[in-house]
């Protein structure tokens, strides 16, 4: 993703920005000391633990580990993706965001600009035609309504569309997906259809879906994918969804576009529907940064429960803390535009705050396919279960699910892997990597690269000798590459550092060490950092002397004197360690 901009830009960008007054503009800070203060915007509190710090760029929250430059700030407060969230501060800033000429270039804005031209063509025709206004009020939908989602009307000629926007447009419009190819040429794609326009999370128009008047043909039709669309990438409704309100506790997840438009006649504002696909991982992860809380609303059906266990596994890798899953299924043959309308709002709004937890479907959907009285049928379960709980991040939801299947199985597992990470990463002890990693051991590398991260400008300290370049200690590559880049980096603050470093193999765990605690006025910690890299020069003078044959007789007279040199370093190592650290 960041590869479609040059970093040297987004260094610029982090540079010409503020992030505190990014972050004032939507949520309200305190000054508290040298920093910024207030309630967390990502989770519910009541005692402000979330800082910004101008110095660094950066925010944290204390509460919930939430961090990140004022790019992720953007992503996970507003929705964004990468690309738009710099786009957005670019504006902000007063820059244009320059595109690596190799790449695949930016959309331009006229592809934009005809789906906008489409979207008034279909609402214009959508006034003049009494058959598509009746089949809409038959439906049950309000004028206001249908007027703010832009549902308009595709007229049932071939090239209505076409002719009206003239010829030097079709070119456009076949990159947008608006037209069909037949041996006599191309053609309008959507005719005699109720269009529904899909916006993107700036409500800008990228695609339509149709619904047919006519019994005839597909009952949908949706725009093809393009440069504009990845259906698996979009929820139909979210920009509506969150234009109501910037940060929404719960999300509602249905099946259609007239079900988004009628629970939200009703009251629903939070509503979005996957567009006639499989909820795929990025749609969840779209859903979460938009809400807390997702409520999945399928058909009670075979088909529903299949789309709604799919979601699920989508959805388990991320069920980070505070985020919370369930599950509505309706009754056979309604869906929720039929629902809401005959049961009304009250009653929709019950069964939604009965909704079943994704927890209970996910025991409910395993111990249905296995005899639970039999020894092997408890075996079948557990066998079934535990790579899908493999998949929930490490922490409190995935203890107690374990601790649900022990329950179930009347089996207490020995879950070596609950402590191994998804896809092969090394086994950690449970929740060490939570609360910003602060439980993590303060080793004198560790130390360094957080104190590195979050004042880069430290790296004017670093004396030639403690670059180490022959010391194999585990973690120096990264600590090397580090210092050489804050090098050709001076006046970088740890936002730039984190974001230029973006793709680096090292970076979530610079991450977590831009967060580590670091207390005291900026002497205090410009000593602690040199006191962590003598530590460091002092654990590889140690190492070193370890690896020489412990006694004089069995070394070479070069050791030997390696090993008295080695001797006296270590000796004015601790002498310093001693002299400067109390
Ligand atoms: P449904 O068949 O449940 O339709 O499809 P619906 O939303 O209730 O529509 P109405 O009430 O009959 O008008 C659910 C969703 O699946 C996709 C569409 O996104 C639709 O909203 N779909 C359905 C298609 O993409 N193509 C189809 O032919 C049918
Ligand atoms: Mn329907």
């Amino acid at each position: 993703m960041g590869g479609l901009i040059p970093e040297s830009f987004i260094e610029e960008l982090l540079g010409r920005i503020d992030i505190v007054e990014i972050i004032e503009n939507r949520v309200e800070l305190k000054r508290a000391g040298r920093e910024f203060q207030a309630c967390c915007p990502f989770h519910d509190e009541k005692t402000p633990s979330f800082t910004v710090s101008p110095q660094k760029q950066f925010y944290h929250c204390f509460g919930c580990g939430a961090h990140g430059s004022a790019i992720g700030f953007m992503m996970n407060f507003e929705g964004l993706e990468f690309l738009d969230a710099v786009e957005e501060l670019a504006r902000h800033a007063g820059l244009t965001v320059p595109r690596e000429a190799s790449k695949r270039p930016r959309p331009s804005e006229d592809l934009f600009d005809v789906l906008a031209a489409a979207e008034r063509f279909y609402q214009a025709q959508l006034r003049d035609n009494p058959q598509a206004t009746e089949y809409l009020k038959g439906r049950g939908l309000s004028g206001e309504i249908a007027k703010e989602f832009g549902i308009g009307f595709a007229p049932p000629g071939w090239h209505d569309l076409s002719d009206h926007l003239g010829k030097d447009k079709q070119p456009l419009l076949q990159r947008a997906g608006m037209l069909s190819q037949g041996s006599s040429g191309s053609y309008d794609k959507f005719r005699d259809r109720i269009m529904f326009p899909i916006h993107d999370r700036r409500g800008r128009v990228i695609a339509f879906g149709g619904r047919a008047l006519a019994d005839d043909g597909p009952k949908y039709l949706n725009s093809p994918e393009t440069e504009l669309f990845h259906k698996g990438r979009e929820l139909y409704g979210l920009y509506m969804a969150r234009k109501s309100q910037a940060r929404l506790d719960r999300l509602i997840v249905v099946e259609g576009y007239m079900d988004v438009v009628a629970l939200a006649q009703f009251g629903f504002r939070n509503c979005v529907a996957t567009l006639g696909t499989a909820t795929t991982g990025d749609h969840a992860e779209l859903m979460f940064r938009a809400a807390q809380e997702v409520v999945f609303c399928f058909d009670g059906d075979r088909a529903g429960r299949q789309a709604a266990w799919r979601a699920l596994e989508s959805t388990l890798p991320r069920l980070r803390e505070g985020r919370q899953a369930r599950f509505l299924f309706l009754p056979d043959g309604e869906d929720p535009d039929s629902m809401v309308r005959s049961a009304g709002a009250e009653a929709f709004a019950a069964r939604l705050g009965q909704a079943m937890p994704l927890s209970e479907f996910f025991f409910k959907h395993f111990t249905a396919q296995v005899d639970m009285d039999s020894l092997d049928g408890r075996a079948r379960l557990v066998e079934l279960a535990r790579p899908n709980l493999m998949l929930i991040p490490e922490g409190v939801f995935r203890d107690m699910m374990v601790e649900q299947l022990e329950k179930l199985a009347r089996h207490q597992l020995d879950m070596p892997a609950a402590a191994t990470g998804v896809g092969g990463k090394p086994a950690r002890p449970a929740r060490q990597n939570q609360r910003g990693g602060q439980l993590q051991q303060k080793t004198p590398l560790r130390l360094a690269l957080a104190h590195l991260v979050q004042n880069p400008a430290l790296v004017n300290t670093v004396k030639d000798s403690q670059e180490m370049p022959d010391c194999t200690l585990p973690g120096m590559d990264i600590y090397r590459e580090l210092v050489d880049f804050c090098r050709k980096h001076p006046n970088m603050t740890t936002a730039q550092l984190l974001e230029l470093w973006h793709d680096h193999p090292a970076q979530p765990h610079l991450n977590i060490l831009a967060t580590w605690p670091l207390q005291g006025e900026p002497e205090r910690q410009e000593q602690e950092f040199r006191d962590a890299l003598v530590s460091l020069e002092l654990q590889w003078t140690e190492a070193r002397i370890a690896q020489l044959p412990l006694k004089p007789r069995d070394r070479s007279e070069e050791q030997n004197k390696l090993m008295t040199q080695l001797q006296q370093y270590r000796l004015e190592l601790k002498d310093i360690l001693r002299g400067e650290s109390t």
